[in-house]
C-alpha cells in the first residue's frame, strides 16, 4: 500500500468545512490534477466552472435542497460535459452537428468530465482538503444551465464542493469484492448475493453517530428507485442539442 492507495481508501464525503481558505496555489494544483485525466480520443469534453458570487452560489445551493454545505464551503466548482467547442469548430467549418446529437459522444463527455472531477478529488484528498460531489445540482438542471450561461451541448452535471473538513463522517463501508469483480464473465450469482454487505451497511447507518437509521443497502436502493427521479433531465439533454439516440 503506497500512500496514494492509503489516502483513497480513507475517502469520506466531507459536508462540513471550516472557514479556512484555499490557497491560489492549491486551486491551481487542483484543477491540474483535473486537467490531467485520460480522455476519450483527447476529446478533452468537460469545462469547470468556479462559483465564486455569493449571490449565485446560494442560488445554487438552493437547487439542491438538500446539500445546504454548498453555502459554506470555501470553493465550490460546477463540472459541466462540455462538446460545446467542438459544436464551434464544426459550425465553423460548415459540417454536419449530425454525429455530435448522438448518445456516442455525449457518454464520452460524460466519462471525460466524471475522470476530470475525480482526479480533482483525490488530488484534494491528497492535500488534506475534504470535497463533496453535489449532483443534486441537476434538481434543476435547466435553472443551472440558465444561471452558469450554458451553450448548447453543454450539461451540467455535478458540482464539487471543496474545502477544509471541520468534522468527517465515518467510513461508509463499501461492497465486497466478491459482489462487485470477477474474472472472464459476469458473476450474477456472487453479484447479488448481499445479505454480507447488507448486514455490514446496516451496522453502518445503525452505528453512525450523526442521524443513525435502520436501514441496508437493499432498503436504499429499494427506496431510490420506487420511482422516476428528475424526468425533467431527458427533455433537458434534447434541448441542449443530443438526439438521445
Ligand atoms: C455524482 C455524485 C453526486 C453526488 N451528489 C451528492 C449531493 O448532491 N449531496 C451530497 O450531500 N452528497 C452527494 N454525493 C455523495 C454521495 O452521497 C457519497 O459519495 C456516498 O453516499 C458515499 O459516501 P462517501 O463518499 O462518504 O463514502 C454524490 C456523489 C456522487 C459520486
Amino acid at each position: 500500500m503506497n500512500p496514494t492507495i492509503e489516502n483513497m481508501l480513507q475517502h469520506v464525503s466531507v459536508r462540513d468545512f471550516t472557514d479556512q481558505i484555499i490557497t491560489k496555489e492549491q486551486k491551481d494544483a487542483l484543477l491540474a490534477a483535473a486537467l490531467h485525466g485520460s480522455s476519450s480520443e483527447f476529446v478533452q469534453a468537460f469545462s469547470i466552472i468556479e462559483i465564486t458570487d455569493k449571490k449565485l452560489r446560494n442560488e445554487l445551493s438552493d437547487i439542491t435542497i438538500s446539500s445546504p454545505h454548498v453555502k459554506k464551503a470555501d470553493t465550490f466548482y460546477i463540472f459541466v460535459a462540455d462538446l460545446h467547442r467542438q459544436a464551434t469548430i464544426i459550425r465553423n467549418h460548415e459540417m454536419s452537428l449530425e454525429p455530435l446529437k448522438n448518445m456516442e459522444p455525449m457518454i464520452v463527455s460524460i466519462i471525460d468530465t466524471a475522470i476530470a472531477a475525480q482526479n480533482m478529488a483525490v488530488a484534494a484528498e491528497s492535500m488534506g482538503l475534504g470535497i463533496c460531489y453535489i449532483g443534486s445540482l441537476r434538481n434543476n438542471i435547466a435553472q443551472v444551465a440558465k444561471l452558469l450561461h450554458l451553450p448548447d451541448f453543454t450539461i451540467p452535471l455535478f458540482g464539487m464542493t471543496v474545502g477544509v473538513p471541520e468534522t468527517k463522517n465515518q467510513l461508509k463501508p463499501r461492497m465486497p469484492k466478491e459482489n462487485h469483480v470477477a474474472t472472464n464473465t459476469y458473476n450474477a450469482e456472487n453479484f447479488n448475493n448481499l445479505t454480507v454487505y447488507d448486514h455490514a451497511v446496516k451496522n453502518y447507518y445503525l452505528n453512525r453517530k450523526t442521524n443513525p437509521t435502520d436501514t441496508s443497502w437493499t432498503d436504499k436502493n429499494l427506496a431510490i428507485f420506487r420511482e422516476v427521479h428528475r424526468p425533467d433531465v431527458a427533455e433537458f439533454l434534447k434541448k441542449q442539442g443530443f438526439s438521445l439516440q
